[in-house]
Parts: structure tokens; C-alpha cells; sequence
């Protein structure tokens, strides 16, 4: 089989993350029989430079052409001066909007050999949390009516967040049957004693989940569920909830396993091409100087393989090699606790996962 993934490699760190992942790919490629075809384009401040547009058009075209999305990450100092529109974040909710992807998938889960990485007491992190935060992605105030505008007190700005029944309804659904294939328990998370959005989302989970008597379900006001993730993150199996709230509870979350540099994310539509990137951002501070922590985007292309192309074995594989390097002690500098001195870097990591896969 071969399978076409565009690469947008994109900014900071993004590079060298997705030339690991490339690498773990090409391994899985031929010991496998399969065969990636890889297609770069430009997106975020890489294609601000090169073309002024953050998302050209040859960048959509080019991932609507193909079966499946890596992406790195987007953004930095350099282009922080940009209005709003012309951010190369802004190209991120493009590509998002563009795709179709409005289920974002979000784990959150404690690696073993990582617990003491985390800044939550022993006590809390218990054997460990295996959390999927379900966040919708492609509607909310990330994509409300927004502006400036002269206000009672003079200039003032706003954003608005807007719900409809048909989209809180299908990231719902997603979420619910994924709980199906987890540990069937899903809490919905809003702000429904102050958003009227909120009250809209919570009904109409309210009417889904009659559909899904299986599933052990139940609500949480989004303050609350900030407290509840630190206090107790066993509690957790799937975590749905809007754009914004997702946004924020899903770093919240990946906090609490110790590095944010060990998460992956998958972004869905109806189709099976998805997006798959690492949960951080592209580190500016870092980039180039091979300290960055391929595991999340390498974790990305396991998503990628088991969600996209249903490649479960093959995904499996990569996950199975990550626990042994892992397990064998090797770490990054991002991984709390591990000491700068005896960090490796992003090219040995990569070199180690792709040797653990034999
Ligand atoms: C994320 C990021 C993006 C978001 C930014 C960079 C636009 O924080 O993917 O979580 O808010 O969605
Ligand atoms: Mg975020």
C-alpha cells in the first residue's frame, strides 16, 4: 500500500520533529511492506517569509490531495508583531477550518518509566491516569464573529462564541464512541451557570447520552474540572468540551505526565484523512540546536497509522519502542526531573526509537 502524507514541517522546532517521525516512518515502511510518500509544504511563519500568506494555497491544495497530515508546530518571535490575521497561528485554524477536522483528540496519559516526572504527589498520580481529552476544534469563539468597535467607555474589542446543535451533536458522538473503545465513561465539561453556549452543549449531550446508555456519563463546570484534573486525574477516562475550553484543559493535563514534549493529538473530520501533530509549540528557544523532544510528533505518526490508515500493529510498534527508550532511561532535556547533563538530544532519540523498533 502506499499512503501520501504531506509534511508541514512549519517553525521553531517543527523541523527537525517531523524529520524524526519521517525516520521512525521510512523504519516502519520497510519493515512492514508499506510505502509513505512524503510531500512538504509551507505553512505558519516559514510561508509568512516566503510568500506573505501564513497558509497559501498550494499548502491546502497539497494536504486535500493527500491521504493524511504531519504537522510540527507554528509560530515564533519574529512574527508576533503580525495582526491577527496574518499570524502563522492563524494558519493553524485555517488548515483546521479548510480539512474539515473539528474532532481533535487529545491524550493525556502517564508513562510509566516518567512518573516521578510529574509535579503531582505520588499519592495523586497513584498507578497512573490514561486521560482523552475530546476537544472540538473547528467552531466556538476561536472562529465567532470578532472586532473593535466604539464602546460606552471608547475603543473596545470582542469575540463571540456561537454553538450549533449539528456540531456539538457530531464532536459528541466522537466522543462517545471513543469512550466505547476506552473505559466507557465520558464527562462533558462547559460553563453552563453563565454561557448560553454552554446550556445549548449541555442539553444536547444530555440527549445523546440517552442514546448511549453504556456509557457512564455526567457534567462538570469547566472551573471545577481544572481543580478535578490536579486533584485527582483518575477520575477521567473522556473528556469532551468546547474549542476554548479544550485549548486550555488539554495543557493542563498534558502537564500533569511530566512533559508536554511527550504528547500527540489527532485532529478528525468524517473522512479518514486527519491531522496529526504534537500537542507543544515550536520552541523557538531551542530550535536548531537538537534539544527537542521527537517523541510527541513521533507518537503523532502512530496516531496517524492506527486513525488514518488503520495500521494498528504498526502503531503499536512505535508506541512499544518509545516505552523501551524510555524504559532504558534515555531522556530529553523538556522531561522534568532528568538533569541537563545526562539529556540527549532530538537526532540520538530519534536514532534509539528507530533502533528499538527491530
Ligand atoms: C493548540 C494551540 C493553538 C490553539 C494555537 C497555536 C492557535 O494552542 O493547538 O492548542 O489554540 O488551538
Ligand atoms: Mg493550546
Amino acid at each position: 500500500m502506499e499512503y501520501r502524507i504531506a509534511l508541514l514541517k512549519g517553525d521553531g522546532i517543527g523541523v527537525e520533529i517531523i524529520d524524526s517521525a519521517v525516520a521512525v516512518l521510512e523504519r516502519i515502511g520497510e519493515k512492514f511492506g508499506h510505502s509513505f510518500r512524503f510531500t512538504p509544504y509551507i505553512i505558519g511563519g516559514a510561508a509568512i517569509d516566503e510568500t506573505g500568506d501564513p497558509l497559501p494555497a498550494e499548502t491546502v491544495k497539497g494536504c486535500r490531495a493527500s491521504d493524511s497530515v504531519l504537522l510540527g508546530a507554528v509560530g515564533g518571535p519574529k512574527w508576533d508583531g503580525l495582526p491577527g490575521d496574518k499570524r502563522p497561528e492563524k494558519a493553524l485554524l485555517g488548515i483546521r477550518k479548510a480539512l474539515g477536522l473539528y474532532t481533535n483528540l487529545r491524550p493525556a496519559k502517564l508513562f510509566p518509566a516518567l512518573k516521578g516526572a510529574s509535579p503531582l504527589r505520588e499519592d495523586i498520580v497513584g498507578a497512573g491516569f490514561d486521560i482523552m481529552i475530546v476537544r472540538e476544534l473547528t467552531g466556538g469563539i476561536y472562529f465567532g464573529e470578532r472586532g473593535y468597535r466604539q464602546g460606552k467607555l471608547g475603543e473596545e474589542a470582542f469575540d463571540t462564541e456561537a454553538y450549533s446543535v449539528t456540531e456539538i451533536e457530531r464532536i459528541g458522538r466522537a466522543a462517545f464512541e471513543i469512550a466505547r473503545k476506552r473505559g466507557r465513561r465520558v464527562t462533558s465539561i462547559d460553563k453552563a451557570n453563565v454561557l448560553e453556549t454552554s446550556r445549548l452543549w449541555r442539553k444536547t449531550m444530555h440527549s445523546l447520552a440517552e442514546n448511549y446508555t453504556d456509557i457512564e456519563y455526567r457534567d462538570m463546570l469547566v472551573d471545577n474540572a481544572a481543580m478535578q484534573l490536579v486533584r485527582d486525574p483518575k477520575q477521567f477516562d473522556v473528556i469532551v468540551t468546547s474549542n476554548m475550553f479544550g485549548d486550555i484543559l488539554s495543557d493542563e493535563a498534558s502537564q500533569i505526565t511530566g512533559s508536554i514534549g511527550m504528547l500527540a493529538s489527532a485532529s478528525l473530520g468524517d473522512g479518514t484523512r486527519g491531522m496529526y501533530e504534537p500537542i507543544h509549540g515550536s520552541a523557538p528557544d531551542i530550535a536548531g540546536q537538537d534539544k527537542a523532544n521527537p517523541i510527541a510528533t513521533i507518537l503523532s505518526a502512530a496516531m496517524m497509522l492506527r486513525y488514518s490508515f488503520g495500521l494498528s500493529a504498526e502503531a503499536a510498534a512505535i508506541e512499544k519502542a518509545v516505552d523501551i527508550v524510555l524504559e532504558a532511561g534515555f531522556r530529553t532535556a523538556d522531561i522534568i526531573g532528568s538533569s541537563a547533563a545526562a539529556a540527549i538530544g532530538c537526532r540520538e532519540m530519534t536514532q534509539r526509537v528507530v533502533a528499538a523498533l527491530e
